[in-house]
């Protein structure tokens, strides 16, 4: 029988990468307890029109990339492609708000999007996500952005800041107005995409990676151009606050990212190591979006980073803690091998007791294979071997072979 394999765009993590998963989301969550975030678990599966309705219906994800269906209540719904959307709905429905409204908040998890599969771009991916509810001061934006680079850093990750402000989305409005205007002289120029999102998504064709969209593009209006006095203000303070705060970045007027629901602030820290999928951490404001799902006016913010992209990213994992085999030397020591195994992980210690009956030769093959740093055999005595030096010393009793463990690991 064939056997079956898993869909195009999944993964099996495991092995190393499950180690580095691991690593990065108890790195971020360390980062994430130092600024005072605290963990919202939210489900993978949400009513299709939350998406529809905070995403936005022309973005590319609501059009072609989601997992919907319906279930057997005859629901329309969607695996989630994101986290601000639940993060949103939890906070209106919870009644967050109720508490004066300002909540910070942090998930990890599965994604889901019906993206074609390449290096750094799956169809179920992770992320880890914080937002912030109830404040509208810049102070905020800044902050959040140096807990992404506080994240980055721990992970020894460069990467480069790039940020704009997309002002608010009645300044929008009479931008992308100019913006049709303009890009409808250069239709012709435009690919297939772009020119269908002169109507439905005028912004996205000043983010297309075709050069010929961008060589037309060259000239278009800039949105910074349209945006309020406070809009402005608030982008000033912004880069004042980066500066304190020492966060380097570069002013990209183009970054209109690939969802709705922003106004003012957005950011992408991006890298050039992993192939043309190189946005890492992303994120920006959104102060409509509480309202817009009916919950009350509330100012909030917020970011994601893909999982799997800092995977890519990370090399060195941090030293981990040491292997000690416990190998009973036969059966008649089975039960021994047991309890010796139980008492060392009783203190702490990390230990794997060798399972597989057989010869002495044959389980002394696997405590190799298994790489621990130390063996110990079972029989009347405890007999500790180094793995690495060779030394052997026996024991007449566990506590003094965990005393001599301790010290050594
Ligand atoms: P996003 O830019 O769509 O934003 O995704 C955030 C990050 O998730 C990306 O920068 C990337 O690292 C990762 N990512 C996205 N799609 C994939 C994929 N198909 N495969 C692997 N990684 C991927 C959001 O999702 C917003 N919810 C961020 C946010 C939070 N804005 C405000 N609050």
């Amino acid at each position: 029988m064939s056997a079956i394999q898993k869909i195009r765009g999944f993964q099996d993590i495991y092995g190393k990468d499950a180690k580095k998963y691991r690593y990065i989301v108890d790195t971020a969550r360390k980062i994430f307890n130092r600024y005072n975030f605290e963990e919202i678990i939210l489900p993978f599966l949400e009513d299709v029109s939350l998406f529809k309705r905070s995403v936005g219906e022309a973005t590319d994800i609501v059009q072609k990339e989601m997992y919907v269906f319906t279930d057997k209540g005859g629901r329309e719904v969607a695996l989630r492609p994101e986290g601000t959307a639940s993060a949103v709905r939890a906070y209106i429905e919870n009644k967050m708000y109720a508490e004066g409204g300002y909540k910070k908040l942090f998930y990890e998890g599965a994604m889901f999007r019906y993206e074609r599969p390449q290096a750094g771009r799956y169809r179920q991916f992770h992320q880890i996500g914080a937002e912030i509810f109830g404040v509208d001061s810049p102070m905020a934006d800044a902050e959040l952005i140096r807990m992404v680079k506080d994240l980055l850093d721990s992970l020894n990750i460069q990467a480069t800041l790039e940020i704009n402000s997309l002002g608010s989305f009645e300044d929008r409005k009479t931008y992308i107005s100019e913006l049709k205007n303009f890009l409808n002289e250069k239709k012709e120029f435009l690919c297939e995409t772009c020119q269908k999102r002169i109507e439905t998504n005028p912004l996205r064709v000043l983010d297309c990676k075709v050069e010929g969209c961008k060589e037309a593009t060259k000239d278009a209006p800039v949105l910074i151009d349209y945006l309020s006095q406070s809009s402005k203000e608030r982008y000033e303070k912004l880069k004042e606050y980066l500066r304190q705060l020492d966060v380097d970045f570069i002013e990209n007027p183009r970054l209109v990212r690939g969802l709705d629901y922003y106004t003012d602030t957005v950011f992408e820290f991006t890298t050039d190591k992993i192939g043309a999928q190189g946005t890492v951490a992303a994120g920006g404001r959104y102060d409509n979006l509480v309202e817009q799902l009916g919950g009350p006016k509330t100012p909030a913010l917020g970011f994601a980073a893909g999982i799997e992209r800092l995977m890519l990213l990370v090399d060195e994992l941090p030293e981990e803690q040491k292997l000690v085999v416990v190998v009973p030397i036969n059966q008649d020591f089975n039960s021994e091998a047991l309890k010796v195994s139980h008492k060392l992980r009783a203190e702490n210690l990390k230990a794997e007791t060798v399972l597989k009956e057989g010869s002495l030769k044959s389980k002394m093959k696997l405590a190799n294979k298994l790489g621990g740093s130390f063996v110990v055999f079972v029989s009347e005595k405890l007999e500790l071997k180094d793995m690495a030096t060779g030394e052997q010393e026996l024991f007449e009793n566990v506590e003094d072979l965990i005393d001599t463990l301790k010290d050594r690991l």
